[in-house]
């Protein structure tokens, strides 16, 4: 063990549970993460110590999917509160709601989603979601390669975005150099910061005026929302515009990427898509469950004793989604991309009280894209010697993926 790490390791924590799992202990996790995290439980103990992280402060982590799914259903013992980051990066306290708000409280601030994220909500989508796919892939179909991470994966869950919140199409290139300064996580923590700052800024523009033109858009109804019978304070407003940007954008981006590249990669599997649009939609299930993409952070409520480990109050406890979804326990072959599997009970979304709120537009954007693309672009692969790294953060992601057809 080097002093680096002694460094951040609580006296607590026994020297035989501590297992660094990062990209200088696993190389790997910069070009095949998912392999390495289904692997782990045979190299870490089912819940180890790790200095390192990706989001920086050393914490506990979970090699065993029954354990994280424990975890994640375990509120009054790990809680959600600070679970982001976001704040430090902001330089003031903001909690995201509902995400960093933990049960009873959470139910009230969570309940006025139901409606407008419901299936049957989000269904009122389609066209327009179907309209933005097609304009995207026209615009490079007939030069025979993108990239598809810059030229579809990212701007794309931008545009729906902005139309769901009724953001105008204009600040468009604006909102997407947010986007990637933020969420790079090879930029600087200050080019970062100042991203953070800008959204602030943006939404708080947004707010006054929505609040001045309220119009049909998500944006104007959370000005109504309301908790315990009382109107959302203006903080609470801004926490949750704010959840909403962060958590729809590079999720679906992210995710978009790594279905690709397997698709692109995996001739056999493409031919089969291609050939049986009907599995789209649990080939959208299974993509998911062999690359969720996120990583949540919980804070342990009260000193106690957990599967055999001594935890304190205020260690962090990591939950990386892919674990779950790829633990052989659960699912046979789990590497293995078999699009009629089921059940298929992935992690991706998590499990709980936080479980994703926007998992129904998710599908929807990526059924759509997947149908879109396969009728306009139906063979591809990935370019010659393209060097495909994956960024390792609390979002997985691929920094580029240059395809040709
Ligand atoms: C593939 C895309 C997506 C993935 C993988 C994903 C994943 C997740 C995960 C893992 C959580 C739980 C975080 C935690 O427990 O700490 C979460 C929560 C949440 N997500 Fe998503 N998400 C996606 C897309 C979206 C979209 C498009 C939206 C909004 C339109 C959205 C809105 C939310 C909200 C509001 C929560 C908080 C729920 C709560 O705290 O009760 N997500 N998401």
């Amino acid at each position: 063990m080097t002093n680096i790490f002694d460094q951040a390791i609580p006296d607590h924590v026994p020297e035989e549970l501590v297992f660094p799992l990062d990209v200088n202990t696993h190389p790997e996790l910069e070009t095949n993460p998912f392999k390495v995290l289904a692997n782990l439980h045979k190299n870490a103990p089912p819940i180890f110590f790790n200095p390192v992280p990706s989001q920086g402060v050393g914490g506990w982590s979970i090699s065993d999917g029954a354990i994280i799914k424990e975890v994640l259903q375990s509120p009054e013992l790990f809680s959600s509160k600070n679970g982001t980051g976001f704040s430090f990066l902001l330089g003031q306290e903001l909690d995201l709601i509902p995400l960093e708000i933990d049960p009873p409280e959470h139910r009230n601030y969570r309940s006025n989603f139901n409606v407008p994220l419901s299936p049957r909500e989000v269904a009122k989508r389609e066209d327009a979601i179907r309209a933005s796919a097609i304009e995207l892939i026209e615009t490079f179909k007939s030069e025979g390669h993108c990239d598809f991470v810059d030229q579809f994966a990212v701007p794309f869950p931008v545009r729906i975005f902005m139309d769901l919140f009724g953001m105008p199409q204009e600040d468009f290139d604006k909102i997407l150099d947010y986007e990637y300064k933020l969420l790079h996580v090879s930029n600087t923590m200050e080019t970062r910061a100042q991203a953070a700052r800008n959204i602030y800024d943006y939404l708080l523009d947004l707010i006054a005026d929505k609040r001045a033109n309220p119009k049909d858009d998500l944006a104007s109804s959370i000005l109504d929302y309301t908790v315990d019978g009382r109107p959302l304070t203006d903080k609470e407003i801004m926490g949750m515009y704010f959840l909403l940007f962060v958590g729809g954008l590079d999720t679906v981006a992210s995710s978009l990427g790594f279905a690709w590249r397997y698709l692109a990669s995996n001739p056999t599997a493409l031919t089969a898509l291609r050939d049986n649009p009907d599995l789209i939609p649990s080939a959208v299930e299974e993509f998911f469950r062999l690359h969720s993409v996120v990583e949540v952070r919980r804070t342990v409520t009260e000193d106690m004793e957990f599967h055999g480990v001594q935890l304190k109050q205020g260690d962090f406890v990591y939950c990386v989604t892919a674990i779950a979804s790829l633990d052989g326990k659960e699912f046979a072959d789990p590497t293995k991309a078999d699009f009629e599997r089921s059940p298929n009970r992935h992690c991706a979304f998590v499990f709980g009280p936080h479980r994703c709120m926007g998992s129904n537009l998710a599908r929807l954007e990526i059924r759509i894209a997947l149908e879109e693309w396969l009728n306009r672009i139906p063979d591809f692969s990935v370019a010659e010697d393209a060097n495909i790294d994956v960024n390792y953060g609390s979002v997985l992601s691929l920094a580029r993926l240059p395809l040709v057809w």
